[in-house]
């Protein structure tokens, strides 16, 4: 919503110094809207992006195309994991803190990419298995969203989880192997570390109502469900010569889950249709009230990582392309982002009922229940905490672990202990509950904690 407010603020400017200098000039920030991207996009809400090589920045034709169309960027490669923690607990971030700067002095909100992927891991983490793993990469998921905390619009906490082909199931890869609950595990660490950042799961082959798409959908209801914190889904949309007829509609059925949507690595092959194409996923977008932002995945056609496929909206010399023209006659033609209060529609309730509403009763105080993802070795407990009918101001869950057990990580509570008896305390941002209001931590560790119980204590 603060973005939104700042582009506005930003396009009034915009407009007012256009007019005043005779529309001669376009500037970094008072590009007339209807003219370019940026500002367009800007006049609907909406952001429009590019995926930058943060060594181009010393390009000054790359910077003068990146600087006057878009408000929006995201770092190509410098913010993965093998970036950004080349050594394991070393974290080097001089790539991506580039890219912030240059994004804060030129008006353009960041997109984060990407805290866990399977691919692009650094060499330790790829020969990383099991409870050590899974450890390591909740720790990556903290320490980078905190560094960035406050400086970043939407992060891609999960990238490319879900195979592709006709199952619908999940990837394998070491990520996958530490527990099925590593996604969610992951969304959590990020909104402890970050509580201001859209939190996003990202995939390819997702552009229309298909297997994979559909196996995504389940579970980000799953996660609306269960309170699991995820705020937006990344269609990356790498698109070859044609576009499914339902890309709109799968769009739109992700938003009615009451998450917003994004279209975030746009490129599309070269060749008759790519304009068209342009043109008719922008549309779709500006159809979709939830659909904040598009994302191209480069600048000019030799930006990209896509070699002779030409698939972006500038030539190699920064002139704009048919497929340009498409984008802006789109991005001025749709709908705007309604913007009075509410700015987001009410948050809808999932369209089917919660499988599982909570089991304990609303008690005076607040009860507890666990439940456990083991593996051997090691588990992760997602505990759920219910207000009783006074509510809680504040709320301490304890366990008493069976000896061997150990804790080892924790996400939206405070540990003291790691042994024996440990107990949970609130964060600052959880512990105000409603009455029979429920709110969810957990935590992760080495050994067995099949049998525990917890006690629920509220203040
Ligand atoms: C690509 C980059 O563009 C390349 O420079 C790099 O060599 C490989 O990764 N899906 C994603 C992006 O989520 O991170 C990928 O980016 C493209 C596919």
């Amino acid at each position: 919503m603060k973005h939104r407010r700042v582009l506005r603020a930003a396009v009034t400017v915009a407009v007012t110094g256009a007019l005043a200098a005779g529309m001669t000039m376009a500037l970094t920030t008072s590009a007339n809207a209807g003219t370019t991207l940026r500002a367009s996009a800007a006049e609907k809400g909406r952001y429009f992006g590019a995926a930058v090589a943060t060594g181009k920045l010393s390009t000054s034709a790359y910077v003068t195309v990146l600087n006057r169309e878009f408000n929006s960027v995201v770092a190509e490669n410098e913010m993965k994991w093998d970036a950004t923690e080349p050594q394991q607990g070393q974290f080097r971030y001089t790539g991506g803190d580039r890219l912030v700067s240059h994004a804060q002095a030129n008006g353009m909100s960041v997109r984060g990419h990407a805290l866990l992927w399977y691919q692009q891991q650094p060499g330790w983490a790829q020969n990383m298995s099991g409870s050590t793993l899974r450890s390591a990469m909740i720790n990556h998921v903290t320490q980078v969203a905190t560094h960035y905390r406050g400086k970043i619009h939407s992060w891609d906490v999960v990238n490319e989880a879900f195979a592709d082909g006709g199952s619908g199931g999940r990837r394998d890869s070491n990520l996958q192997r530490t527990g099925n609950d590593w996604i969610e595990a992951a969304f959590r660490a990020a909104r402890a570390a970050d509580p201001g950042a859209k939190l996003c799961y990202n995939d390819y082959n997702t552009d229309g109502i298909n297997a994979k798409s559909t196996g995504i959908y389940n579970m980000v209801r799953d996660f609306k469900s269960r309170g699991v914190p995820i705020d937006c889904v990344g269609f990356q949309s790498h698109l070859g010569t044609s576009l499914a007829s339902d890309y709109q509609a799968n769009l739109q059925r992700f938003a009615d889950l009451g998450v917003d949507v994004q279209i975030t690595e746009l490129d599309v092959m070269t060749g008759g249709n790519q304009a068209n194409i342009y043109g008719a996923v922008t549309r779709a977008c500006m159809n979709v009230s939830r659909c904040t932002g598009i994302t191209v995945w480069g600048v000019r056609d030799c930006d990209s990582w896509r070699g002779s496929d030409n698939a972006l909206l500038f030539d190699c010399n920064g002139n704009k392309k048919a497929a340009y023209t498409n984008v802006l006659n789109a991005l001025n033609a749709g709908p705007g982002i309604p913007t009075d209060p509410p700015t987001d529609p009410p948050t809808d309730p999932p369209t089917d009922p919660p499988t599982d509403p909570p089991t304990d009763p609303p008690t005076v105080g607040c009860s507890a229940s666990v439940s456990l993802n083991s593996w051997t070795g090691g588990f992760v407990a997602s505990v759920k905490v219910t207000a009783g009918s006074a509510g809680t101001s504040g709320w301490n869950v304890g366990f008493t672990l069976p000896s061997g057990a150990s804790v080892t990580n924790t996400w939206s509570a405070t540990a003291s202990g790691s042994t024996g008896t440990v107990r949970f305390a609130n964060v600052n941002y959880n512990g105000r509950l409603g009455a029979g209001q429920v709110t969810e931590f957990g935590f992760q560790g080495t050994g067995s904690a099949s049998g525990v119980t917890p006690t629920c204590t509220a203040s």
